[in-house]
């Protein structure tokens, strides 16, 4: 019913992805090259018609839109009294630090991890504390190392956790149990759990991911979840994002840090757009799962082939695939420099997201098949080249 296969000429529209020379093609940063659907824009249609941009804020009808797409979408109870508006995760996530630690702290992470968290946490001030996920080569997974997280957070500097799940570039979706020990042992050592769900509606197969608003209470009163339709419905201009805090008083601190930053303020699309996603999204997002599942399926064929010196580490969500390229390379920048001036893809270098990064390479897949398959063929290329180049 939707249209996901017309491609959208997007240079010289301001698009951050779109930017480079008209050779390349862009398969890094996480935006979609599918239109926005229908009824969002109809939505923001009608707020441009009225032609009244002044302050704004989000009232009972945006909240109770949060909340029955998580009680529809995921089977999860939320309470809209626990809501917060916000631009964006970023922005609420860098106001949350500032607010819950201090300088110096430690801010623990599990990498390779989306790289922005490192920007929020060091350009605050604070320091960066991994514990790295385990990877095993042979399957491609991605595994908690809980002995040393546990390390990690009992570390007395440490105060914030920063969870992504499900986790980009990893692709994971974590378990019950995985989220249960994380929150439990966040909770005994009093750090803040931070937990960013802005993928939790991009699962590629029938396994859903767990809000963690929706463990326990006992283990979310340090828990702060950031949501948001930005990535799930491909409005990240839109800047909206939802935090989610089930305890009263770090609420309240957290809503002080989104006013003092001033990232509590809806811009004019922000709200109409956010509750014609939630309201009236669901067919549109049902569509798009299954071309992302093609996709995926084209890349784990194209990885497949006895040629391809690439794996796929299998993913169960995102369109964020992790490509492990170490028969190739471990200077992931050196051989994403090289494939994009051979061929002019264009893929995210995996050293950004730290861990063992420098092994991968990602790619996002969100776009037409035919512009996919062209990608595939680049980085066949690509690859052939520099295999050949450095023997
Ligand atoms: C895990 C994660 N968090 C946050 C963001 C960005 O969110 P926002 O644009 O709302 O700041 C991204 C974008 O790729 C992401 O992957």
């Amino acid at each position: 019913m939707y249209d996901f296969t017309s491609t959208i000429d997007r240079r010289q529209t301001n698009s951050i992805k779109w930017s480079g020379a008209p050779t390349d093609l862009p398969m890094w940063i996480a935006d979609m090259d599918f239109k926005v659907a229908p009824e969002i824009q109809a939505a923001m249609q009608d707020k441009v018609a009225q032609g009244i941009f002044g302050y704004e804020q989000p009232h009972t009808d945006y909240f109770r839109a949060v909340a029955n797409w998580y009680a529809r979408e995921h089977h999860a109870q939320v309470d809209p009294q626990w809501m917060l508006f916000a631009t964006g995760v970023m922005p609420a996530i860098a106001a949350t630090i500032r607010r819950v630690s201090n300088v110096g702290d430690n801010v623990v992470v599990t990498a390779p991890v989306y790289n922005m968290f490192y920007n929020a946490i060091e350009n605050n001030g604070r320091h960066v504390l991994s514990s790295d996920l385990l990877y095993d080569r042979q399957t491609g997974h991605y595994t908690i190392d809980f002995a040393d997280l546990e390390e990690k957070l009992a570390n007395p500097l440490s105060t914030v956790m920063i969870l992504c799940n499900p986790h980009n570039p990893i692709g994971r979706i974590f378990t019950h149990a995985e989220l249960t020990r994380i929150a439990e042992l966040c909770e005994t050592y009093g750090v803040t759990l931070l937990s960013d769900e802005i993928h939790g509606d991009l699962r590629l197969t029938d396994v859903d991911y767990t809000p963690m608003f929706t463990l326990p209470e006992t283990l979310t009163q340090n828990l702060v979840v950031f949501v948001s339709p930005s990535k799930t419905f491909n409005v990240a201009a839109m800047h909206a994002a939802t935090v989610i805090v089930r305890n009263d008083g770090l609420r309240n601190v957290v809503s002080r840090g989104l006013n003092t930053d001033e990232v509590a303020e809806p811009n004019l699309l922000a709200i109409p757009g956010s509750i014609a996603a939630y309201t009236k999204g669901h067919a549109w997002l049902t569509e798009l799962r299954q071309e992302l599942r093609r996709n995926y399926q084209l890349v784990a064929d194209f990885c497949a082939q006895p040629e391809i010196s690439v794996r796929l580490v299998p993913a169960e969500a995102t369109y964020l695939l992790w490509l492990d390229v170490s028969a190739l390379s471990h200077d992931s920048e050196k051989l994403a420099d090289y494939l994009h001036t051979e061929t002019g893809l264009q893929l995210s270098a995996g050293n950004a997201y730290r861990g063992n990064g420098n092994d991968f390479l990602r790619i996002n897949i969100a776009c037409p098949e035919s512009m996919l398959r062209d990608g595939l063929n680049r980085l066949a290329t690509g690859l052939a080249s520099f295999s050949t180049r450095r023997s």
